[in-house]
């Protein structure tokens, strides 16, 4: 019989003869509980009002796991059973999909018998979206969590700030929207200035982002914000320069790389302003965690070492070095997130020992592999390595296979005792300065990790993960999201390690890659 490509891939699928007809008269009936599960299926039914015998129910039962459901379909009736929200949502999503792939005959959609049976692998499974470097804005964001939820991917991480733009607005501190969000061109480093667009002025309003974490919650997804701290700074700077070091003014980066510029850990008026506006933003994000970066401060240490106010603190606190130090500071910083209720993240390569435990680790670059294997069994962690979770990199680097070949031993985990929360793939955006090049960076290599996420390893099976991916692939289509069409026979070896789509400077060459998308 024939089966629904359904991805990720279900835990257990079984199929039986018969089938069950949708059609728009079928009613869904829920328990109270359950009715925003039962509204995402009815909007996508556009079911009848008009009661009828049989149904699709959404059944609440004791005992199963978080996010877990079991879905049936039968002659008589569809029945989704889940102990909670998430759970029941899950099941309407497969649903969905199976209503999608149906055969539609007469204005029914005939579903074959089935069981299904659910659950995910990690409890964690983000997507991570950098709106810094280049802004997308709600519309394009609402679609990705859109895609995201059918997926069943359940966190948003948004990069929200760094060196080339502070995206989100501060009433109290309000230079960071007036200067900090505003840069003299959007670069794309090869092209000539006149192919940079002039001024480059973005930022979210706080009803806007009210209104998109309201949606992700709707789809059962946590919005995870980040403002990137100590380093990657140069936009709170550029309005602020007295929270530096030596307080010289600034400019917000136009450029992409790594600056060296950083807040001092040594100015009291440094950790005032951080409570201040964590004060201000926490309230606007209901979910338990809050990032604060902590990636790639290295120059700024250097600027640390040089300064007798940082220097202070590090002899007052008996620190032995510029690492300590951002220790330290993200220390003070986790106590404030703490008294607003949240939990904190930060990036790997800033946390040692001397970060406060409760403070959850994102890894992402090998460089320290043997130091974050330590800090696994003292603190949760979620991978996000580079070489197979960071989809601003080529396909030919990170190709589909390579993220769905992802494990954690692979990764350098996996033993007992280490608390591997999950797992998130990054949209760095650099080199992203539009929705195709967005789309094209995504898509479908987030199909893959979604399974990655979701499925057990013994379960996952690549050959058959790309005959179902051709049923998404039409999916995608149908939304006009330029998937990547790139084959291994397509690689170029000459290829930069990253791609744009970006405004077609003289001096700029676009990758073989990104020329077939014009097809
Ligand atoms: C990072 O890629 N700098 C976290
Ligand atoms: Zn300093």
């Amino acid at each position: 019989m024939l089966k629904y490509n359904i991805i990720p891939k279900p835990t257990q699928y079984q199929t039986y003869d018969g089938s069950y007809s949708v059609s728009s008269a079928t009613q869904v009936l829920a328990v109270p509980e359950f009715v925003s599960a039962a509204n995402f299926l009815t909007a996508f039914l556009k079911t009848n009002p008009d009661p009828k015998e049989d149904a699709i129910h959404i059944k609440k039962v004791a005992g199963m796991q978080p996010e877990s459901y079991t879905l049936k379909v039968s002659p008589q009736d569809i029945m989704i059973t889940a102990s909670d929200e998430a759970g029941a949502f899950y099941g309407v999503v497969t649903l969905k999909m199976i209503l999608m792939q149906a055969e539609k005959r007469e204005g029914k959609a005939i579903v074959h018998a089935l069981y299904i049976e659910d659950k995910p692998l990690y409890n964690y499974r983000g997507l991570q979206m950098d709106e810094s470097r280049h802004f997308f804005g709600t519309e394009i964001v609402k679609q990705v969590l859109d895609n995201m939820a059918m997926l069943k991917l359940n966190t948003f991480h948004w990069h929200l700030t760094d060196d080339q733009g502070f995206r989100i607005e501060s009433k109290v501190f309000p230079l960071l929207n007036e200067i900090g969000a505003r840069r003299k061109y959007a670069g794309l480093k090869g092209c000539t200035l006149k192919n940079r667009g002039g001024e480059y002025f973005h930022y979210y309003t706080q009803e806007e982002i009210k209104e998109i974490v309201a949606y992700a919650q709707k789809l059962h997804i946590e919005v995870i914000p980040e403002i990137d701290v100590p380093g990657h700074t140069l936009s709170v700077l550029a309005g602020y320069p007295e929270l530096s070091c030596n307080g010289n003014p600034v400019e917000v980066f136009c450029e992409n790389g790594i600056t060296k510029d950083i807040l001092c850990a040594g100015k009291p008026e440094v950790y005032d302003f951080l409570d201040k506006l964590l004060a201000e933003l926490c309230p606007l994000f209901p979910g338990r965690y809050f990032h604060i970066g902590g990636d790639e401060a290295a120059d700024g240490h250097k600027i640390w070492d040089k300064c007798p106010k940082c220097q202070k603190v590090m002899q007052e606190q008996g620190l032995s070095n510029a690492k300590e130090l951002q220790g330290y500071f993200m220390s003070r910083v986790n106590e404030m997130l703490k008294k607003y209720g949240k939990t904190t993240m930060a990036w790997n390569d800033c946390i040692n020992d001397s970060f406060d435990e409760s403070i959850v680790c994102q890894y992402w670059s090998g460089h320290n592999l043997k130091a974050v294997r330590e800090q696994a069994y003292k603190r949760d962690l979620i991978l996000s390595p580079v070489q197979y979770f960071y989809f601003d990199i080529k396909h030919a680097k990170v190709s589909l296979k390579k993220v769905y070949s992802f494990n954690e031993k692979k990764a350098g985990f996996g033993k007992p005792g280490q608390r591997i929360r999950g797992v998130e793939c990054e949209h760095w955006s650099e080199w992203l300065d539009s929705k195709e090049a967005l789309e094209f960076s995504m898509y479908p290599r987030v199909a893959a990790f979604a399974e990655v996420a979701w499925t057990e390893l013994s379960n996952r099976n690549y050959k058959d993960f790309l005959q179902r991916l051709e049923w998404y692939k039409n999916f995608l289509k149908k939304q006009d999201i330029h998937y990547s069409r790139v084959t291994k026979k397509m690689w170029s070896a000459r290829q930069a390690q990253h791609f744009s789509l970006g405004v077609d400077g003289n001096e700029f060459k676009r990758s073989e890659e990104l020329r077939l998308l014009e097809k």
